[in-house]
């Protein structure tokens, strides 16, 4: 098969990639994309990096092996903060992460100078955000806070009213004491609650989504080697799920939309 035909390698632990997986839709109609969500493992933002970068390094492998993935889209903020360098290492396709891409959009919509970024607690203890900021070379003043508890809000499909709105309130109170004028979603959960988080940041404050940021660094190094698929191309978009696969197909179509329209089983340990 003509390589820009492959489908792009896309896993997160669990639902919050999917926000990913719409932008690289919307921006890319005719990449063929294969999901896994890692939903039997899940979470990861509190678990060790050691083990975190296991399971990425597994999940990535078994779409470059199961798969032919031309690409890989490491769409989740806590596995990319701890797998990145491993993965590019060690694998025979290219590797694009949600951090970088992230960090280059914050601190390019910056005016004041002040800048925020909320994440698991694996990402912020990780300290990924500073490098990638500091690699911008921006003149930029980063504030970070970890947000345990988004997450899983967002996986009860509970994304507004007013108990996660008081946990909001609590957890970004160090961010706006800092007077950014810009705050990162550095979680691929985090777009789901954006109405929230915007209520209470206010509206002088840009949420930068990590996902529409992916999804341009995405479409730039496809183009750069040689990668995109052509025009014609048909595309398909497969989705996998380590969890419960019945539950992942009726939350995730409300997330994504109506292309996740079939789930099939991802074992760990095993070709899928
Ligand atoms: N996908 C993770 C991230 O973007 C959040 C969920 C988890 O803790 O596994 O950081």
């Amino acid at each position: 098969m003509d390589a820009r035909e492959q489908p792009i390698g896309v896993f997160d632990s669990g639902f919050g990639g999917l926000t990913v997986m719409r932008s690289l839709i919307d921006l890319m109609p005719n990449e063929s994309l294969v999901y896994i969500g890692d939903n039997g493992r899940y979470p990861y933002g509190n678990k060790p990096a050691a083990q975190v970068r296991g399971f990425a390094v597994e999940l990535a492998e078994s779409l470059v092996r199961d798969h032919g993935a031309k690409l890989i889209v490491v769409a989740c903020n806590t596995a990319a903060s701890v797998a990145l360098d491993v993965l590019s290492a060690s694998l025979t396709v290219p590797v694009i992460g949600v951090i970088e891409p992230g960090a280059r959009a914050l601190a390019r919509v910056t005016h004041n100078g002040r800048v925020g970024v909320i994440g698991t607690v694996g990402t912020i203890a990780s300290g990924a955000y500073d490098t990638a900021i500091e690699a911008t070379g921006a003149d930029v003043e980063l504030t970070s806070a970890a947000c345990p508890g988004f997450v899983e809000f967002v996986e009860r499909d509970q994304t507004d009213g007013e108990e996660v709105t008081l946990l909001a309130q609590r957890l970004l109170s160090p961010i706006k004491e800092a007077g950014v004028d810009a705050l990162l979603l550095g979680c691929t959960h985090y777009p789901y609650l954006a109405p929230v988080i915007q209520r209470v940041m206010g509206e002088g404050v840009v949420l930068v989504s990590s996902a529409n940021e992916t999804a341009f660094a995405v479409r730039e190094l496809l183009d750069s080697r040689g990668l995109a698929a052509p025009a014609s191309h048909a595309a398909t978009r497969r989705f996998f799920s380590s969890g419960d696969i019945d539950t992942f197909a009726s939350l995730g179509r409300r997330l994504l939309g109506p292309e996740l329209v079939e789930v099939s089983p991802w074992h760990s340990g095993a070709s899928s």
